[in-house]
C-alpha cells in the first residue's frame, strides 16, 4: 500500500527537516497518491513538484504543486535544483540517490525508502550510503516490514 508507514515516514522526515527548516524547493521523485506530499510537503511554504509515473495516481493530487507524469529518471537535473528531494520509492533507490548526488552540489537533503529484496539487512544500506558524500545520515528500519526509511544531509 501507498501510504504504509506514513506515520513512521513522515517522522523520518520531520526529523531530517531540523536540519533543513525552510526549504525553498521540494521534489517528491515518487509522489503516488500523494500522502507524503500532502501531509508534509504541501504544508511548508516551498515550491513543491510531484513526479509520478501513473497519472492516475497524479489526479489525486488535490494540493498545490507542479505534476509531472513520467519516470523520474528523466527529471535528474531538476532533482539537482531542490534542497530536498524525496524518493519514496517501492524498489531500488541507491542508484537513483547515487545519480542526484553526482548531478549536483545543491541538494542538501534526500529522503528514502530502500526496499531492495537484496538490501534486507540494515548493514547492506549504511556499507552502500558511507560510500556517499554525506555530512550525517539517518536509517531505521519500517515497524511493519523489511523495509528502511532514512536521509542523508549534506551541509552545503
Ligand atoms: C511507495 S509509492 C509512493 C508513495 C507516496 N510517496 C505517497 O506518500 O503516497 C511509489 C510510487 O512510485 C511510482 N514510481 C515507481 N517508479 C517510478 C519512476 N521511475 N518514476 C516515477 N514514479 C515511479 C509508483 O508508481 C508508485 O506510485
Amino acid at each position: 500500500m501507498d501510504n504504509s508507514d506514513l506515520n513512521q515516514k513522515i517522522a523520518v522526515r520531520q526529523k531530517g527537516l531540523k536540519l533543513l527548516p525552510k526549504p525553498k524547493m521540494i521534489v517528491d521523485m515518487y509522489a503516488g497518491e500523494g500522502h507524503l506530499s500532502r501531509n508534509l510537503w504541501s504544508k511548508l511554504k516551498s515550491d513543491l513538484t510531484c513526479i509520478e509515473k501513473e497519472q492516475w495516481k497524479l489526479n489525486k493530487l488535490d494540493f498545490d504543486c507542479i505534476k509531472i507524469c513520467d519516470d523520474n529518471r528523466n527529471h535528474i537535473e531538476l532533482a539537482s535544483k531542490a534542497d530536498i528531494i524525496d524518493l519514496d520509492s517501492y524498489g531500488l533507490v541507491m542508484k537513483n540517490l547515487k545519480d542526484i548526488l553526482n548531478a549536483n552540489k545543491k541538494t542538501q537533503l534526500i529522503f528514502f525508502t530502500e526496499s531492495n529484496p537484496f538490501c534486507k539487512f540494515m548493514s547492506k544500506v549504511v556499507d552502500e550510503i558511507i560510500t556517499l558524500d554525506a555530512t550525517c545520515f539517518w536509517i531505521e528500519k519500517s515497524n511493519q516490514s523489511n523495509v528502511f526509511y532514512g536521509f542523508i544531509y549534506r551541509k552545503i
